[in-house]
Parts: C-alpha cells; structure tokens; sequence
C-alpha cells in the first residue's frame, strides 16, 4: 500500500509508502490522502493528523508518468480534492519531513500549522523547469511567507534549498537529526492531541479566517493554468526527458 492510515493516542498518521519511488505521488494516493484527511475531520476521536513518510525522501512531488499519461482532468481529480481538504482541514496537522521534498512535497507544507524536518532534508519547486507553474496556492503563500524576492527566486529558477533556509523562509519550525526526527514530531503531535480540541479548532480557525477564501480562489486559478500547462509540448518534454536520464531541450519552444 502507497499510503499508510495509522492510528494512535488521538492522531491519525497519513504515510507516504512509496520509498522505492522517492514517495512520489500518484492519482491512488492523492485520494487515499484526501479520504484520510476526510474520516481524520469527521471523526471526534481524532484530535491531530500527522503528515509523514518511509524512507529517506518525503516525496519526490507528483508522479512524473501520472503527468505524462494520466493528467488530472478537472477540478475534481484527486490531487484537487487532496489540495482543498488540506488547505480547509480544521484540526492541527504536523508533518515530519525526513528528506528531498519536490513541488507539491514542499507546497503541501505551506498548509501544515507545524512542520519539522531532518537536516539533511532538501526542498525545491521545479515548476518552471517542468514547463509547469506553482499549485497549492503557493503563488500566494509563498512569497506572503518567505518575503516576494526569495519566493521568486525558487519558484523562478526551481534550485534546491536546504533545510536552514526554509527555516528563514518561515515554512519549518526546526531542524532534527533524521534518527531523531519521527520520535519528536510524534511527541509533538501526542501533547496536542492531550489539549482541548475545541480550543485547537477555534484558535486554528481564527488564523486562517482572512485568507481562506483567497487561497481557494488562489488555487482555482493555478489549477486551471496548471491543466493547461500539463499537456502543453514544453512539460512533455521535461517528463519525457526525465524517464530518458536526459536534460530537456527547450530551445524549440517560444
Ligand atoms: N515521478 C515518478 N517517478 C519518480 C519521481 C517522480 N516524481 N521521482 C523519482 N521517481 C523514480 C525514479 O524514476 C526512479 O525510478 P527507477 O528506480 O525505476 O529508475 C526512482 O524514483 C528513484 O529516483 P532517483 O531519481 O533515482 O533518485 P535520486 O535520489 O537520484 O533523486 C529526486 C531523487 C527526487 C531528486 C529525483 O528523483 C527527481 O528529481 N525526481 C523528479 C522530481 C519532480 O520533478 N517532481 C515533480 C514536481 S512538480
């Protein structure tokens, strides 16, 4: 199974299983995620979700094959659903980033309330290096968080980043060795858990009240450019490049 649903003390864990892919993450997934995130809010025994990974990578971002052969059709697709239940989901989530996080590996992160990662751990957001543009509303989080220039200039250029700048950059809280990484943030996520869920609930929702509908409507707008853009000549070329151990050639294109 590519995600795992596991319970304890109060939190639901939603974990990635796909370590021979690098977590990479396929239409299955994307509904199984949105699903667990589902029954996590529906249920009153659930206080906090826990967002994290096996192996060394978070996730190497969207399945590279589901792009080239399978796009997302609509607002409807999986990886929509995912988008809008994490980005509206009303309890705490905490996630473990234990390594390489990639596109929607990083942009999913900007809709944790606490996000803490291994050392080692490398971010980027190759959007326009695949011919593709930011999702998940991180056109409008980002460069909000992490100040315009230095949200361009990874959104632009798509370079990796480490662990200290996206701590500067305001979208993890901390740095832990990777040994020590899931015994912290599952602590973490106990001791919330232990607290008063309707305080939890009322203090998160009084944080993201003046921008929900923004990033609604924010990651509307990317979705449709994004659809667009998906099955456009210049990203069948950067995934077809990617599967073919090559460097893709832009030059062709205008
Ligand atoms: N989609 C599909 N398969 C992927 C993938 C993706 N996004 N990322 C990695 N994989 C696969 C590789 O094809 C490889 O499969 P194989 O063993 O059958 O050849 C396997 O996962 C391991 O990946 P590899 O590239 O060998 O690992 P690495 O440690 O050298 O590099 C990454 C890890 C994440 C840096 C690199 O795999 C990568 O750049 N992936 C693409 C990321 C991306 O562009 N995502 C989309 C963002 S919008």
């Amino acid at each position: 199974m590519d995600i795992l649903i596991e319970r304890a003390d109060g939190v639901l864990s939603i974990v990635l299983n796909r370590p021979d892919k690098k977590n990479a993450i396929t239409a299955a997934m994307y509904q199984e995620m949105a699903d667990g995130l589902y029954e996590a809010e529906k249920d009153p025994t659930v206080r906090v979700t826990l967002l994290r990974a096996n192996g060394s990578a978070f996730s190497a971002g969207n399945d590279l094959d589901d792009f080239l052969n399978d796009p997302p059709k609509g607002l409807d697709a999986p990886v929509f659903q995912f988008l809008r239940r994490i980005s509206a989901f009303p309890k705490p989530i905490v996630a473990a980033v234990p390594g390489v996080a990639v596109g929607i590996g990083t942009t999913m992160l900007l809709h944790c309330d606490m996000v803490y990662a291994a050392s080692t751990a490398k971010f980027s957001l190759p959007f326009a290096q695949l011919g593709l543009c930011p999702e998940a509303a991180s056109s409008l989080l980002l460069p909000r968080t992490a100040g315009y220039q230095r949200a361009a200039e990874k959104l632009l250029t798509g370079e990796a980043f480490d662990v200290n700048e996206a701590i500067a950059m305001g979208f993890v809280n901390g740095a832990l060795e990777a040994s020590e990484l899931d015994a912290y943030v599952q602590n973490k996520a106990k001791k919330l858990a232990a607290l008063p869920a309707s305080s939890l609930r009322v203090t998160k929702a009084l944080m993201k009240r003046s921008q929900s509908s923004e990033v609604t409507a924010r990651m509307e707008t990317e979705a449709e450019q994004f659809a667009q853009m998906l099955i456009a000549p210049e990203a069948r070329e950067a995934f077809q490049a990617f599967f073919e151990k090559r460097k893709p050639d832009f030059t062709r294109f205008e």
